[in-house]
């Protein structure tokens, strides 16, 4: 008989892709059911996120978590244990209370979201259904497998600040399959990695996978990804398409963008302009934070100008926060919201988000942190929600592979045809230029 009731709630401290601290949770309830999630942190925040709890002092950079595990053993646990596990709205609204602060500073947004995913895990243990299926069945969506989005070059806070574009990444909406997706997308970075040994004869990672990158500019990194789609006998723009985050917070405040790989400052409107050329130029169909996250007004100039053409998505911009979504929705601030779980806080928190860009028709993308562990929660919650897509870092290193393997062995459990395609890029250039291909 499933009996769903919280017995314990136990953390641990665990350790991330960047080796830091990280906290890992388990949920027991009454029936035997087990549970267990691990937070995952960023590097390139936005200002109003869920803060994790760290240490401080000289130790482990600061960057120890024996408080927010404490949190979790003690005034977590004695709060939770005892109620019903199945109840995540209540679970996440008592965590809520107890923390009491706006960013989840009191008990920290680690311990949260650690212990959020781990009774949602704990739930679905219990009714006996893969975590994908019992998502979809409380949020009342159809599973899908979502479009990936994979980063071929690191770069801004990933990559010691070497180029001042986070993340260069290609889609392939064009690919008939996930599996064919990773295959297209691997071939790619292979490609990549051969053009980067051969200009600067030693090559390494970023913190997401990414090759590392050695270029003189951040168009150099643009054309040599377009180069390295050309390597592999594709055509960009066909069944591939780039994507970048801008993460334009991390060089620019109040209007002005500080280029440091160019050593050129840039003004709001420059730097649309800058993008806009790009656009223009290369087969970029989504961006995430063109401007900064204090520059509602350029963000807002930028999606009216390009928000037809290209998916604008904000990421620091609007922190998973359903509030930011409906705001940005009312001034025409971007088109796509990235939903990272411990932005918010609590699964709750990031259903709202969803439900919220749901109903101004905003596309949702699903994300991971810099900093991350063999945890896959995401990827269930990209499923399970039907976002449509997911980006999870390049197409190396296990903490990444763990998420693209788990969809691979989704995919088999959902069978037949729940792979979305390039569907999630149906307001874009891209999809037009389909269609206009088989008329
Ligand atoms: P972060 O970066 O996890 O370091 O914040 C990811 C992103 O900006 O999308
Ligand atoms: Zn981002």
């Amino acid at each position: 008989m499933s009996d769903t009731t919280l017995s314990t709630l136990t953390a641990r401290r665990v350790w991330d892709s960047r080796g830091n601290p990280t906290v890992e949770v388990e949920a027991t309830l009454a029936d035997g059911s087990r549970g267990r999630a691990m937070a995952p942190a960023g590097a390139s925040r936005g200002t109003r996120e869920a803060i994790d709890l760290r240490d401080g002092g000289s130790r482990l950079g600061g960057m120890d978590v024996q408080n927010a595990v404490s949190n979790v053993n003690r005034l977590i646990a004695q709060e939770l244990t005892g109620l019903d596990a199945s109840q995540q709205a209540d679970i996440d609204s008592r965590l809520i209370a107890l923390d009491a602060t706006p960013y989840k500073s009191s008990l920290g947004g680690n311990a949260m979201v650690a212990t959020s995913m781990a009774v949602l895990h704990a739930t679905a243990a219990s009714m006996g259904k893969p975590l994908w299926r019992h998502i979809a069945d409380l949020s009342g969506q159809t599973p899908t497998l979502p479009l990936p989005e994979i980063q071929i070059f690191g770069g801004g806070a990933h990559a010691g600040r070497r180029v001042d574009v986070q993340d260069f990444m290609v889609m392939v909406p064009g690919a008939a399959s996930f599996d064919e997706v990773l295959e297209v997308t691997s071939e790619i970075y292979r490609s990549a990695g051969a053009r980067m040994k051969k200009k600067s004869g030693n090559v390494g990672v970023a913190d997401e996978g990414g090759w590392w990158p050695v270029f003189d500019s951040n168009e150099e990194a643009l054309e040599t990804l377009v180069r390295a789609i050309e390597d592999t006998g594709e055509k960009p723009g066909e069944r591939v398409v780039i994507s970048l985050d801008i993460a334009a917070s991390e060089f620019g405040s109040k209007g002005r963008y500080r280029l440091a790989l160019e050593d050129r400052e840039l003004d709001r409107d420059e730097m649309i302009s800058l993008l806009g050329r790009w656009i223009d130029d290369y087969p970029i169909a989504s961006i995430e934070d063109p401007l900064a996250e204090d520059d509602p007004e350029g963000v807002i100039a930028f999606t009216r100008e390009y928000g037809d053409r290209v998916q604008i998505i904000g990421d620091d911009y609007l922190v998973t926060n359903a509030d930011l979504v409906h705001q940005a929705a009312d001034q025409g601030a971007c088109n796509a919201v990235l939903i990272k779980v411990n932005q918010s806080g609590t699964i709750s928190e990031s259903l709202a988000c969803l439900a919220a860009a749901r109903e101004h028709g905003y596309r949702g993308i699903v994300s991971a942190r810099s900093g991350e562990t063999e945890d896959v929660t995401i990827c269930h919650l990209a499923v399970g929600l039907d976002a449509g897509q997911l980006k999870v870092g390049s197409i190396t290193r296990s903490e990444r592979m763990a998420k693209w393997n788990e969809c691979l062995r989704i995919n088999d459990q959902l069978g037949g045809d729940a792979y979305v395609g390039g569907k999630p890029l149906q307001n874009t250039w891209w999809a037009r230029q389909q269609k206009e291909n088989t008329q």
